[in-house]
């Protein structure tokens, strides 16, 4: 793993903070989206959510000390029986609108 460390690190330095905060938050939504699947495929629900307030959350989980901080939450459960959404028709974009393929 040197070589990957090395690349990243290096990458990594040339970065102002901001930068370096879009990377880390992009990066956290490759994984936030295998655990939305993930959760999926064994019958748990989830809900990603931002527009929380993000001081709050980095204060409550003590995010800051670490050196980190919040950038989407995703509460995840079994759903209840009595859930009025969860049969509601999914809104989703035609396949073709987001997938591109080249020959
Ligand atoms: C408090 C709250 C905040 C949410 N914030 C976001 C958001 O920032 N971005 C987003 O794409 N969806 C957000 N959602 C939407 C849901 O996480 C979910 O994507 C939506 O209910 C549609 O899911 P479905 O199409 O799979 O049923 C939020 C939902 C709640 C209840």
């Amino acid at each position: 793993m040197d070589g990957l460390r090395g690349m990243m690190l290096g990458s990594l330095a040339q970065m102002d903070e901001a930068a370096v905060h879009t990377w880390a938050a992009k990066q956290c939504y490759i994984a936030l989206g295998n655990f939305m699947t993930a959760a999926a495929l064994v019958g748990i629900d989830t809900c990603p959510m931002e527009g929380f307030v993000r001081e709050k959350f980095d204060e409550i989980l003590d995010l800051s000390a670490q050196g980190l901080t919040a950038v989407v939450c995703c509460p995840a459960g079994y759903r209840a029986a009595d859930d009025k959404y969860a049969s509601m028709a999914k809104i989703r974009w035609d396949k073709s609108a987001v997938v591109e393929h080249r020959a």
